[in-house]
């Protein structure tokens, strides 16, 4: 089913009461947040002019007012018969209630009559709902609004709220205030309580290195579940080696996401696209440009879009997307993008994958948001032609094998991570050595010859790395045909990150 969505921008409240006022009798709230939807229905239905009454359904206490239980309104049908037949005015907020519809003629058909039935009552029903599931019958009846997670006008009075609980003041640092508020964007209204009255107890007053607290948390919290994860800016340039060229062009562009910029009318990058050999450095790349444009990164996670835990594919896709949208100006990185594109060339899951790949390229090109797309993928021989074409990236990079040069930057990166003095090494021959190695590989190298070293009770030297770099066999050198036919068709298409 395909129903447009109707972001909630710029304010999720705004919306609902909209479609109140435009007199909509049925509508779908699609929200992880039941408490936070609750507290808006009702803070709507108080500000009506008379006042509604919100009356709240589930199928383990029924319907109720308050305290008071309605009787008789246990189950699904019963529930819809009540709401169709009483005359009081009033919102009706059922939760869970997609589940109840589901593969059940009888529920779809009595929501379609409460349409007929509440239309000009000063009655709305509300389906409350994480996952986006109805059935085609429905499409035109039901009113779907997308709360997406709070933003500036929720999360600023809440921040003042807790900062005067916990500090006795409000944060006077207009600066860093900004900076809380950003960094709390992206969680419910639950987690930012959960997160701001975390950190702040037991301290005397609110200081800047709380955000860097706050990021942290929101990483491990964004991990666990949701389409989207926050990446907390953990590596700067420097900790990739080589790639000067994508190095040079990214540092071009990390001022662009500015107020200034956006003063002085400079059209903003949509996205790159990196494509390469694995273990090459993709990631690390992709995630050494939130600290470089000082920009949040989220990262997308395909494998969950498709695993039906968010509804249909497409559905989910849309909705991070439109979560994307709101948490803009930020980073979205998709990782292994050919993941949900494969469908265009192999039919695995086909029509979702094909109609995923048509709404992103609509997106990119019509989104005016500040987001900018950082894509990678491995298997390129599987990215459609017209993806790169279409796909409005700002440029496609190809990150080969490093060279020389490049594989002495990435030893002494990692050598001196592992604090080891680097004038001690013979970078010159670690790097002839290593022919053919890519940085995970240049890294595990060393991380194994450590062992060793450690094993022995002493410092990690020469002979450890060149031991194990010749008891290794890369995994370019087993690859050789992959790798070649990979060059070729990346050096068509893209331009060498290096
Ligand atoms: N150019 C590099 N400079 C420094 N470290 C590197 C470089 N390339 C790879 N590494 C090291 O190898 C690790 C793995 O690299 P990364 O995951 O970024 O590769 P990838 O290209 O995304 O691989 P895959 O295609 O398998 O996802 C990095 O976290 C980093 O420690
Ligand atoms: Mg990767």
């Amino acid at each position: 089913m395909s129903i447009p969505i109707k972001s909630n921008r710029p304010n999720a409240v705004e919306r609902l009461r909209k479609a109140i006022i435009s007199q909509y009798p049925l509508l779908y709230l699609l929200s992880w947040e039941e408490d936070r939807v609750e507290r808006m229905v009702s803070s709507i239905a108080r500000s009506l002019n008379p006042p509604l009454q919100v009356y709240i359904w589930s199928i383990s206490q029924g319907l109720t007012l308050g305290n008071e239980a309605i009787p008789d309104t246990g189950n699904a049908l019963a529930v819809l018969e009540y709401i169709i037949k009483t005359p009081t005015p009033g919102f009706y907020l059922l939760k869970d209630f997609h589940r109840e519809v589901e593969g059940n003629p009888v529920i779809t058909r009595r929501l379609r009559d409460a349409y007929y039935a509440l239309k000009d009552r000063g009655k709305f029903l509300c389906l409350v709902s994480p996952i986006l599931s109805l059935p085609e019958e429905l499409k035109k009846e039901i009113y779907l609004i997308e709360i997406l997670l709070p933003g500036d006008d929720e999360i600023a009075p809440l921040v003042d709220y807790l900062t005067n609980r916990h500090f006795k003041t409000t944060i006077t640092d207009e600066e860093a205030k900004r900076s809380l508020i950003n960094g709390l964007k992206g969680l419910t209204f639950s987690e930012i309580q959960h997160v701001l009255n975390g950190i702040f107890y037991g301290k005397p007053a609110f200081s800047p290195d709380i955000i860097d607290q706050i990021l942290l948390e929101k990483e491990q919290i964004t991990k666990k579940d949701g389409l989207l994860e926050f990446i907390f800016p953990r590596y700067r340039t420097s900790d990739l080696g080589g790639y000067a060229t994508l190095k040079n062009w990214l540092k071009k562009r990390s001022h662009l996401f500015t107020r200034e910029a956006e003063v002085a009318g400079i059209s903003l990058p949509k996205g790159l696209l990196m494509m390469g050999i694995s273990g090459c450095g993709k990631s690390l790349a992709v995630k050494t440009i939130s600290s470089l444009w000082n920009l949040p990164l989220f990262r997308l996670d395909m494998s969950n879009i498709f695993s039906g835990g968010y509804g249909a594919p497409e559905n989910a896709f849309r909705r991070a997307l439109a979560a994307v949208d709101a948490l803009s100006p930020c980073l979205l990185w998709i990782d292994e993008i050919e993941t949900g594109i494969v469908g265009v060339k192999e039919g695995a899951q086909g029509g979702s994958t094909t109609r995923i790949f048509a709404t992103f390229l609509t997106w990119m090109q019509e989104k005016d948001s500040m987001v900018f797309v950082a894509a990678t993928a491995n298997r390129i021989d599987l990215l459609p032609a017209e993806f790169i074409r279409k796909g409005r990236f700002d440029q496609v990079f190809f990150l080969d094998l490093p060279t020389e040069e490049e594989r002495k930057q990435i030893f002494t990166i990692h050598l001196q991570r592992k604090g080891c003095d680097i004038m001690k090494f013979d970078l010159v021959t670690l790097a002839k050595t290593s022919e053919a190695w890519n940085g995970a590989e240049i890294e595990q190298a060393i991380e194994t010859a450590s062992i060793e070293a450690y094993n022995e009770h002493v410092p990690l030297t020469m002979m450890h790395l060149i031991k194990t770099l010749s008891q290794t066999i890369p995994l370019s050198r087993t690859m050789t045909e992959q790798i070649k036919m990979i060059r070729t068709w990346a050096l068509q298409r893209a331009i060498n990150a290096s």
